[in-house]
């Protein structure tokens, strides 16, 4: 049985006056057991978060490739585990778009932080016109294919599967489109891992809020989710939370 997961993505938001906010995150996770939490917030607020989240993972959305080097600007596992960050996210869709990343580059950063002993949230998903074309499970299994580390496991993977149209949108598929493309996902890591795939959780990404959370969680191969806008807050990410621990109950 595979525990659900709860992250937050801060994205470029979040200051010091928004520590509060992680506290109350912290306490949420503290009070619903069951349930994994984490939250991956700007490199600049890591330390800090880390230091008033007691018992919440705190991660970060980005890292370079290489372990150091001539690298001006970029950041290495090393230097975020210094900082007290346990996670980071990989190839999220915003760093596909902004930053032209490729699934390859992904391959190697989900490497990079796998050897410098950080935990992996690994994203992929299609764009508005790549389903309108019909080719959303194609492009999930080939960024998969593309992007899955050697020795992928669930003791430091997860997939988040996150639609490019549904990231901040208040759009999300149809819960039979997210059990397809979950399901999708699931037989390619099969393929790619055998047996260790029943251990990998993957989430859902795009518009999650304490609305459709519950629905959402429910779906066959939905371990968690991925939450931009709604984690930004404790008031928002908490019922979030509450929602999978209800399930995880239920
Ligand atoms: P929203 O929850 O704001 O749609 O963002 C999802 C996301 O991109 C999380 O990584």
């Amino acid at each position: 049985m595979r525990r659900k997961l709860v992250a937050g993505n801060w994205k470029m938001h979040g200051m010091k006056g928004d520590l509060p906010q992680v506290a109350e995150i912290a306490a949420a996770a503290r009070a619903n057991p069951d349930v994994d939490v984490a939250l991956c917030v700007p490199f600049t607020l890591i330390e800090a978060a880390a230091g008033v989240g007691a018992g919440l993972p705190i991660g970060a959305q980005d890292l370079h490739e290489n372990d150091k080097g001539a690298h001006t600007g970029c950041i290495s596992a090393a230097m975020l585990t210094e900082i007290g960050a346990t996670l980071t996210i990989v190839g999220h869709s915003e760093r596909r778009g902004d930053q032209h990343e490729t699934s390859h580059d992904a391959w190697a950063k989900s490497a990079a932080a796998h050897r410098g002993g950080l935990k992996v949230i690994l994203c992929c998903g299609e764009t508005d016109a790549e389903r309108d074309a019909g080719r959303a499970e194609r492009i999930v299994q080939s960024q998969i294919e593309k992007s899955l580390p050697d020795g992928a496991s669930g003791d430091w993977l997860t997939i988040a599967y996150e639609p490019r149209w549904a990231i901040g949108t208040g759009k999300t598929p149809t819960l039979e489109d997210i059990a397809a493309i979950h399901a999708i996902a699931r037989a390619k890591l099969r393929q790619m891992v055998g047996d260790a795939a029943d251990g990998i959780r993957i989430l859902y990404g795009g518009s999650v809020t304490g609305a459709n959370a519950a629905a959402i969680l429910a779906v066959d191969n939905v371990d968690g989710a991925l939450v931009g806008g709604a984690s930004l807050t404790a008031e928002k990410f908490v019922p979030i939370i509450e929602a999978a621990a209800s399930l995880r109950q239920g």
